[in-house]
């Protein structure tokens, strides 16, 4: 949450600066604001709410002399306001923050200081101003010793012209040398070029001139950013979200191939994971948002081909819940942005117990993978959209892998049995294609049910994983209210609220589950509510229930047809809030990476 950017070199900065922020404001995007060295050498800030666009209008005709720092907010202490927005001034200081300050109404007593703003982040530009003595190294490590929280810090010092310091805890920080000068992000996918990128250590000072970085009381990770891992525009859709649904047969296939033989084993020694990780008795899987869901999904697998026990987590509840992690249990965290922060803290909460940890992550270079150690990776690319889509395929894909290989080296399948397996998980690519043709039929859909209150997504075993991801897609960006039931349950109460009107989509795909889902439907259409049923195109019996809206899709019974599921309930979620004219890819009140936990 919150996105910082900055330049400093030859040239004008506010342009590159704020062309970067826009690429970040899928961190949030409540209000933001820029202070830049102006031709006379005085720092000048603007700030504005709203979106990173008011923030370019503002800015327009401002001269600048190549150093600039800029934020993009998504409010967490004080609320969505001018004076809440970004950089904060005090004394000689100005800075921007990503991160969250735990300690900030001590330090302001402590410092006697009245703050202009509500936030957390101004004490601090109060804190380094008081221990400056021309020495802007010095200042910032005093400072650091006296913060509690987590933070990553662009400064600019009003007798440093031409200068900016870096400094970070637990925030991601990026920083990246280029011909003209140098550019700091918290996500080097906004970078403006690849190549090599750096990520100070923690607690380490950065020092930015146009004609390097230089770093104090630390050191700095090399990195190398590849071209598919830098931000793209939408490449002419209409919305971020749209682009990723449509790149999941590319961003599968990719994900797949990268861990599967020529032989068709699954193979993890590309990323230093040694199959003696996966010498356990159970598995647990934690996670949030949709991530969370990929477990759900995932859980299914485990028990049914390694044979293995798994318990999916949600994050935020892992802690709080006091798991005791067994010494033969792995657990697994799943996560696109390798930053959320409920999810670190269950990792480092693992950790400590001594518990075996794999991570599975889409972005590069993350606070997460470098806690974790063992990495498993989503070849995604970026993902812009709040709603999360591609990444939640290829988690779900990365979790099959780590199933099959599981059941390999536990006895249960041979050599043919995980080629048959890898061959069925390849195919997932053009289960996904194939399924995006359904999209006229899925728009028909939204097109009916953009005017409800409420709709609930039913289904029963890993078909109800997936129904509390289509929930969540569907509430996320449309804003109407939406629940998921396992569908069983639904007699012990939900069924209340169905009546004349009250849509449900039910998603069906095993065979085992057929009857009972079958049975759930009926209940829910005697009592004058619509289904909507995604189903395979071999399950048998459902055109005999009447005044049911069946959707075939194109796959056949069993686990391969969650892919397909996924497709069909992003696109639903997509083509309700596009109906209902909705700014889809930045949804009011969310932010793609939640670093507070
Ligand atoms: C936020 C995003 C979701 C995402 C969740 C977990 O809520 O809006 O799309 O699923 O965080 O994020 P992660 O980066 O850990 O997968």
């Amino acid at each position: 949450m919150c996105g910082i950017y900055g330049y400093c070199g030859r040239g004008e900065a506010l342009a590159p600066v704020l062309e970067g922020l826009s690429r970040l404001e899928y961190r949030g995007y409540d209000s933001a604001g820029v202070a830049f060295f102006d031709a006379q050498g005085e720092i000048k800030t603007l700030k504005t709410t709203g979106r990173v666009q008011n923030l370019i209008a503002m800015a327009a005709g401002q001269e600048d002399a190549g150093t600039a720092i800029a934020h993009t907010r998504w409010a967490t202490h004080g609320g969505i306001s001018v004076k809440n927005a970004h950089p904060h001034t005090a004394g000689r200081v100005t800075l921007v923050h990503n991160g969250i300050i735990e300690n900030f109404r001590e330090l302001r007593a402590e410092l006697n200081y009245t703050p202009v703003s509500d936030t957390d982040t101004e004490i601090m530009a109060a804190l380094i101003d008081s221990e400056y003595r021309n020495d802007p190294v010095q200042a910032i490590l005093a400072a650091q010793k006296r913060l509690k929280g987590s933070y990553a810090l662009a400064i600019l010092f009003s007798d440093r012209p031409g200068c900016i310091f870096t400094v970070r805890r637990e925030s991601p920080l990026a920083l990246m040398q280029t011909e003209t000068g140098c550019f700091l992000s918290s996500d080097p996918s906004t970078f403006p070029q690849c190549g090599e990128y750096y990520v100070p250590d923690e607690h380490t000072v950065a020092e930015i001139i146009p004609e390097g970085m230089r770093f104090f009381a630390g050191a700095a990770q090399k990195l190398e950013l590849a071209a598919t891992n830098r931000t793209q525009g939408r490449e002419g859709h209409e919305h971020y979200m749209l682009k990723e649904i449509l790149e999941e047969p590319e961003t599968i296939r990719r994900t797949v191939n990268r861990y599967i033989t020529a032989d068709g084993r699954v193979d993890f020694s590309c990323d230093g994971v040694e199959d003696s990780l996966f010498d356990v008795k159970r598995i647990n899987v934690v996670a949030c948002g949709t991530a969370m869901h990929a477990g759900l999904v995932a859980a299914h697998y485990f028990r049914k081909i390694a044979g293995v026990e798994v318990t999916s987590f949600i994050a935020s509840e892992f802690c709080d819940a006091g798991v005791r992690v067994e010494p033969d249990s792995l657990t697994i965290f799943v996560s696109q942005s390798g930053e959320t922060a409920d999810t670190l803290a269950a990792l480092r909460s693992v950790k400590a117990q001594g518990g075996k940890v794999l991570a599975i992550i889409n972005r590069q270079g993350t606070v997460m993978e470098r806690e974790c150690g063992h990495v498993l990776h989503t070849s995604c690319g970026p993902e812009i959209a709040v709603a999360s889509t591609k990444a939640f395929t290829a988690q779900i894909a990365v979790l099959y892998l780590t199933a099959i290989r599981m059941a390999a080296l536990r006895g249960l399948l041979d050599a043919a049995g995980e080629k048959a397996e890898t061959a069925a998980l390849c195919a997932a690519e053009s289960i996904a294609r194939e399924t995006l043709k359904l999209r006229p039929a899925i728009i028909r859909m939204a097109d009916e049910i953009h005017t409800a209150k409420d709709v609930f997504f039913l289904g029963r075993a890993v078909d109800y994983a997936i129904a509390c991801e289509g929930a969540l897609k569907l509430k996320e960006i449309s804003y109407i209210h939406a629940e998921s039931i396992a569908a069983g349950e639904l007699k012990h109460g939900t069924i209340s609220l169905i009546e004349p009107g009250v849509p449900s989509v039910c998603f069906l795909t095993q065979e085992t589950t057929r009857s009972r889902v079958l049975l759930s439907v009926q209940e829910v259409l005697s009592r004058g509510g619509s289904v909507y049923l995604f189903t395979t195109g071999d399950m048998q019996g459902v055109e005999d229930v009447e005044n049911l809206t069946v959707c075939r899709m194109p796959v056949e019974k069993g686990f391969s047809a969650v892919y397909a599921e996924a497709v069909c309930l992003q696109l639903l979620a997509y083509e309700t809030a596009k109906r209902m004219g909705l700014p889809i890819d930045t949804p009011r009140n969310l932010a793609k990476s939640v670093t507070v936990a």
